[in-house]
């Protein structure tokens, strides 16, 4: 009995894992198709579409498409299986919930190796829970600073955890510090020379380089986004327009970065492995409809910008048009640019092919839900956060580093 027991409590269970499959589609088929053909128009932001539901005049074609419905991963370029490392991947489904408690962030605290990440929004109000990556636990947080006050994106910087929030009527949003080891959150920011931020949605730290920001110390880059454009209550009062700011510890300031005429609705923020380059996701607000109003005034975009000395983003670059719209964005150490978007989670090449994309139609099962919004890269492991579930992709490639501090 005795015995036994002891056995049983030695015994390391296998993880429970599963091999990923996927296919590999011409690239040619993305802008010439077997006529006539129709797009998939089933998604919200009309005039966007998921490809693999396209419908062609070539039965092997839509075949081929077909396929890739229930797979994990399709990949358009031989590169994309050069991050797999093989076709055939191993993928852990590491937990379910009845709620959408895996959504924003995938910030990795490389120093203790945990994936810190935020619920759905759009179930409001949101909370951090963390996941170990040495355990595969996941832990939701208690912090009774950021009750109903939504936090959102996160970014690991320097031994601290940082949060947005998204806000509520009464309490201005803003930037937090969390302590990672009492999870005390304390507010950084929340004014801007006496109002109150729109929603504040992403953030990204850029350190001090030999190029950019030269002198400048580390600084701090967030974006605003009225979420109640989404239906999702909170934010303060539309006074500040949706922009990306820069805040800077030396210069105890935080200044206008990226105007509204040069993104009308900033989402996601990122620096690259070098710090040279900033990126940011704008999204076609709100949800724009077809037609030439949509058409003129908002794109659904991932542009590039230089980061000069003084840390000014310079030489705005237009890195890919985003067919359907793109989220949380992650560059990795080799320059790739990894996006959650309405089809899953796209990987493009630095100057903006599309190599792959990690599948939203089989990862995320639940019908209505939202699309994907982010997912973290930790070394040789993707960690999509798909609503309801959060799975572990082991890749073949170490595509971040503790070192580069991508996350
Ligand atoms: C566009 O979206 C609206 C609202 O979701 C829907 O009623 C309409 O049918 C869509 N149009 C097309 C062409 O898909
Ligand atoms: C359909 O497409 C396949 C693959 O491109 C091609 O080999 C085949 O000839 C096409 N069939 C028809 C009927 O056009
Ligand atoms: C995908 O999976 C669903 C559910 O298991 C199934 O009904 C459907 O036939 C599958 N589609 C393809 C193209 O294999
Ligand atoms: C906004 O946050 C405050 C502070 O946590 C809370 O008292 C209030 O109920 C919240 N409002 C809503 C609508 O949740
Ligand atoms: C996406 O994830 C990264 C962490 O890896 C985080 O810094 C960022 O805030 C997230 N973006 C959004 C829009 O939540
Ligand atoms: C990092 O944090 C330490 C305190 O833990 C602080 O002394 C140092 O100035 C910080 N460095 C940067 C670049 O912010
Ligand atoms: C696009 O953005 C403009 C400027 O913010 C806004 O007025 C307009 O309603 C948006 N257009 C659509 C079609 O969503
Ligand atoms: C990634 O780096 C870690 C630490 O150096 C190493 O243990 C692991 O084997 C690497 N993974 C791959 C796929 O090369």
């Amino acid at each position: 009995m005795m015995a036994s027991k002891l056995l049983l409590l030695n015994l390391v269970v296998p993880a429970l894992s599963e091999i990923a499959h996927g296919v590999f589609i011409p690239s040619t088929d993305s802008f010439l198709l077997p006529s006539p053909f129709q797009g998939d128009e089933t998604v919200p932001t009309n005039g966007s579409t998921n490809f693999i539901n396209t419908v062609t005049a070539n039965a092997s074609t839509n075949a081929l498409l077909d396929s890739a419905i229930n797979d994990t991963y399709y990949a358009f370029d031989e590169e994309f299986y050069d991050i797999l490392g093989t076709k055939t991947p191993n993928i852990q489904l590491i937990e379910t919930r009845k709620d959408l408690f895996a959504y924003e962030a995938g910030a990795w605290d490389y120093d203790k190796n945990q994936v810190w990440f935020s619920s759905c929004v759009i179930s409001h109000p949101t909370y951090i829970s963390i996941l170990d990556l040495n355990t595969n636990d996941i832990t939701t947080l208690d912090i009774p600073a950021l009750y109903n006050i939504n936090p959102n994106g996160g970014y690991y910087f320097n031994g601290t955890m940082y949060f947005t929030t998204v806000g509520n009527e009464s309490v201005p949003n803003g930037v937090y510090a969390i302590n990672t080891e009492t999870y005390k959150a304390t507010p950084i920011i929340n004014s801007f020379y006496g109002e109150k931020y729109q929603s504040v949605d992403d953030l990204t730290w850029v350190k001090q380089g030999s190029e950019s920001c030269v002198d400048t110390g580390p600084n701090l880059f967030f974006s605003t986004l009225d979420v109640r454009l989404f239906g999702v209550y909170g934010a303060a009062p539309l006074m500040l327009q949706d922009w990306v700011y820069r805040y800077s510890p030396k210069t105890r300031t935080v200044q206008g970065a990226i105007s509204r005429s040069d993104i009308v609705s900033p989402n996601g923020v990122r620096r690259d492995a070098t710090g040279r380059y900033l990126y940011v996701t704008g999204l076609a607000a709100p949800f724009a409809p077809t037609g030439s109003q949509g058409n003129q005034f908002n794109s659904s975009v991932v542009y590039r910008f230089t980061l000069d000395e003084d840390c000014v983003p310079i030489e705005k670059r237009l890195v890919a048009m985003v067919p359907s719209y793109a989220d949380g964005l992650h560059i990795d150490d080799f320059g790739r640019i990894w996006t959650g978007e309405w089809e899953g989670i796209t990987v493009r090449s630095p100057s903006g092919k599309v190599l792959g994309v990690f599948n939203r139609e089989a990862l995320v099962t639940g019908v209505g839900l939202p699309p994907m919004a982010n997912f973290s890269i930790t070394g040789d492991k993707l960690v999509i956060l798909a609503l309801d579930r959060v799975f572990v992709l082991q890749l073949g490639q170490n595509v971040t580093s503790a070192k580069a501090g991508t996350q």
